[in-house]
């Protein structure tokens, strides 16, 4: 698939099908998202992979870490809340690394990370996947960090959801670049 076509073509899906996504296709998404750019080359990206029973633990983890935050949780809420990464396949967990040399920012960490997720998410859909960029409340959980082998202070950028998509929807038409802009010839 050319870059243009894959760069038009992705969207977003949350209907995605249980089945299980080959290691191979796995690795594939893992090493478009190394390909991106980043100062100094300090490749600050950092990716857990959850798959199968491994989204079951990180499931609990976020129902106990919700019931610590909202003591009157009921265990519906629970079983909810444990539900929420089997809704994909593939987890893919993305943080990024402090900056451990003065000159490195972490400002420009986040932006190499942020542009490997894009890596991502452009290779899931060339190979027929389809995915959604999630954060929310999980991604600064101290709790979901700590399970994930994140630093408290470290940032996850995003859970990427991944699975063959249940249906392709419509071409999506986004505004385009003109109101946001400026030229200076
Ligand atoms: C940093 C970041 C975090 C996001 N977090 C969420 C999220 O928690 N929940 C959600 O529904 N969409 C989230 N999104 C947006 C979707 O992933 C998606 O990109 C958006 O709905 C636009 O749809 P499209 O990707 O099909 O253009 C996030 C996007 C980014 C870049």
């Amino acid at each position: 698939m050319e870059v243009l076509e894959a760069i038009d073509g992705r969207f977003s899906q949350d209907k995605l099908k249980p089945d299980p996504i080959p290691k191979f296709i796995i690795e594939t998404l893992l090493s478009a998202a190394v390909q991106a750019p980043n100062h100094y080359k300090v490749r600050p990206w950092r990716f857990v992979v959850l798959t199968g029973k491994g989204r079951e633990r990180l499931g609990d983890v976020m129902a106990v870490s919700f019931k610590a935050r909202q003591p009157d949780l009921q265990e519906e809420g629970m079983e909810k809340t444990r539900g929420l990464p089997l809704r994909a396949p593939l987890l893919i967990a993305v943080g990024v690394d402090k900056p451990n040399d003065s000159r490195v920012l972490e400002i420009e960490n986040i932006c190499a990370v942020a542009a490997a997720c894009e890596n991502l998410l452009l290779a899931a859909h060339a190979q027929g996947l389809a995915a959604k960029w999630r954060t929310g409340d999980w991604a600064r959980d101290p709790n979901v960090k700590r399970f994930l082998g994140f630093d408290a202070d470290q940032i996850i950028v995003g859970f990427f959801y991944i699975g063959f998509p249940e249906f392709i929807p419509a071409p999506i038409h986004r505004p385009s670049f003109h109101d946001r802009t400026t030229w200076i010839e």
